[in-house]
């Protein structure tokens, strides 16, 4: 069962990737997961590009999308929606075709009380318009400083929500594989 995280804020102190190296550390065998690390070496989404010489990160992106049983996405709030990272990248997955079908799972940390809910909101759009099938079950972390620290999630209730949410992926997963009928264990 191999999930790939995605996570959508650059900042070295982030609390999103935070979120993202707990829910690693919260994944056990057989499960794992695995965090792409190159989401800011992406070229800005350019479709002569894509046509005429696809560069090999985005083609690294896709195969790494096409090889993941599920997705956890886990994005900062900028301006009511999310990062400008996170949307290039999607917008690259949106012609590889990768993401159809693929269970995904999506988190938030704010330092406010709304918790990144708009941010998760235009995520779930933007990846339904993809056909991506993405999980009613979310993560909302709100006041966020009061619960990550030192780069994990030290929030007992919120560790818990983060491994229920893993738990759902998962299932998610299993579902789609045996229903397109290669699920194999
Ligand atoms: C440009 C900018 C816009 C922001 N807009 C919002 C917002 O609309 N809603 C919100 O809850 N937080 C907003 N914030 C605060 C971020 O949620 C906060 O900086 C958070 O820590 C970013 O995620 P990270 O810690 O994973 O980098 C904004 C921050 C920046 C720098």
């Amino acid at each position: 069962m191999k999930i790939l995280g995605l996570c959508g804020s650059l900042r070295s102190g982030s609390l999103n990737a935070a979120v993202l190296r707990s829910a690693a550390e919260l994944t056990l065998p057989p499960r794992e997961l695995t965090v792409d690390p190159g989401l800011d070496r992406l070229p800005f989404f350019n479709a002569d590009v894509e046509q005429n010489a696809l560069p090999g990160i985005v083609a690294g992106l896709r195969a790494a999308v096409g090889a993941a049983d599920g997705l956890l996405i886990v994005t900062p709030e900028y301006a009511h929606g999310t990062s400008g990272v996170l949307k290039n990248a999607l917008e690259w997955l949106v012609g590889g075709g990768e993401i159809a079908d693929k269970p995904v799972a999506l988190a938030s940390a704010s330092p406010a009380v709304t918790g990144g809910d708009r941010a998760r909101a235009w995520l779930a759009e933007t990846l339904a318009v993809m056909g991506a099938r993405v999980l009613p079950q979310d993560l909302r972390i709100p006041q966020a400083t009061l619960k990550i620290a030192d780069g994990r999630v030290t929030d007992a209730p919120t560790r818990e929500a983060l491994s229920g949410l893993l738990d759902d992926l998962a299932r998610a997963a299993a579902e789609a594989r045996e229903n397109d009928g290669t699920y194999a264990s």
